[in-house]
């Protein structure tokens, strides 16, 4: 996908990401501010065990990076406000059912209301039992 395909296909979208914490996932989730601030929402999955740990992991592990400074200049003051906007961390786990999302309420909106699931979860350590 070309960034001129990326802008219009996300445009609008409600985007759930799994692995949010992760390598790739943080390279999409920067990518998709980026170009397409016409998002509709991103909900992002963490592992954590309530919505304020991962809201945490969120600041300190992805929006709180390096990868995310072009953002931060072009948005200013702006930047916080746009992504408690468009970004919600949600507190789960891919190997439990239901991603772990124990909100009843959040978990009804969040699976009904996606479009796109973009499924970047995995564990990558190469002597894992
Ligand atoms: N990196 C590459 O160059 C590359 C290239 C091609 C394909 N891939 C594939 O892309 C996927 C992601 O790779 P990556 O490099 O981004 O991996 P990564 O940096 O190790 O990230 C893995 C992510 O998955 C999360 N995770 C692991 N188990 C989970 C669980 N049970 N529930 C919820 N989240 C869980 C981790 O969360 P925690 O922070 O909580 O551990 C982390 O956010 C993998 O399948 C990999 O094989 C990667």
């Amino acid at each position: 996908m070309n960034s001129g395909n990326m802008q219009d296909f996300f445009k609008g979208k409600t985007v759930l990401v799994t692995g949010a914490t992760g390598f790739l996932a943080k390279v999409f989730v920067e990518k998709i501010l980026r170009i397409q601030p016409e998002i509709q929402k991103l909900y992002l999955l963490i592992r954590a065990s309530n919505s304020d740990l991962a809201e945490q992991r969120l600041q300190n592990e992805v929006f709180n990076i390096d990868l995310f400074r072009v953002l931060r200049a072009k948005l200013g003051e702006d930047f916080s406000s746009f992504i408690s906007k468009k970004v919600v961390a949600i507190a789960g786990d891919v190997a439990i059912e239901n991603l772990g999302i124990k909100d009843e309420k959040l978990k009804n909106e969040i699976f009904q209301g996606i479009d796109v699931l973009v499924h970047s979860a995995a564990t990558t350590k190469f002597d894992e039992r």
